[in-house]
């Protein structure tokens, strides 16, 4: 007979999380943060997404769908490389770059009102870092800038990363007064209860 486990790991959630689709695309995220990002963009009204790292383009996918049931919105979304399925490439809220945040032209997001920037590629430190840092700017007063993963740490791979984005999270907001925590995301399902710990970042001026 089915004997119901009384508890489940970090590690399982981990471990699923790599498995999960949407649309058939592979989609990298934690169930719980599928949740909140949803309800972020019926808060924000975003009319533009920047999200650094596409992989498969899942996450891209399941944001241009969201944004398309509100009739607003393009998301641009960066990574080093040309992964995205095809259903990704011919959404037409999708706009993709291929050549790096780095290389990513500011001036691009000229003209939106409302941004939205995700910070999901390397999650090292230094590159993390960097990436927010030059984002930042484009947040909109009272949108946010997420900053995925942190989660590493309590992983125990807080090494591999360099300290990962949560150092990176902590020395950014040491210079940027206006962004704070958002205990209203991070706490949502309990204390810290996403893999984007200490990372749903609010401007608020
Ligand atoms: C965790 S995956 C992104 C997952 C995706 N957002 C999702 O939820 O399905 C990280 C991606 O970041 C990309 N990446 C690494 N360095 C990058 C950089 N400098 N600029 C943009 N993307 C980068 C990787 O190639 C990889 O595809």
């Amino acid at each position: 007979m089915f004997k119901r486990k009384k508890s489940f790991s970090l590690e399982e959630i981990d471990n699923g999380h790599y498995k999960v689709t949407y649309r058939g695309v592979p989609c990298v995220k934690c169930p719980f943060d599928y949740v909140l990002y949803q309800m972020i963009i019926e808060e924000v009204k975003p009319d533009l997404i920047i999200e650094i790292g596409t992989n498969k383009g899942g996450s891209a996918l399941y944001l241009a769908d969201l944004l398309e049931v509100r009739g607003k919105g393009q998301i641009h979304t960066i990574d080093i490389t040309d992964e995205s399925f095809e259903i990704v490439k011919s959404h037409p809220r999708i706009n993709l770059f291929h050549n790096g945040w780095k290389d990513y032209d500011l001036n691009l997001a000229a003209g939106f009102s409302k941004i939205l920037v995700i910070e999901d590629s390397s999650h090292s430190y230094r590159n993390t870092f960097d990436a927010i840092n030059k984002f930042a700017p484009l947040v909109s007063k009272n949108s946010y800038l997420i900053v995925e993963d942190g989660i590493i740490n309590d992983l125990g791979r807080a090494k591999e990363f360099g300290g990962g984005p949560e150092k990176a999270i902590r020395e950014f907001l040491n210079n940027n007064s206006q962004f704070l925590i958002c205990d209203k995301w991070i706490n949502f399902f309990g204390k810290n209860a996403t893999f984007n710990t200490m990372g749903y970042l609010k401007r608020i001026k």
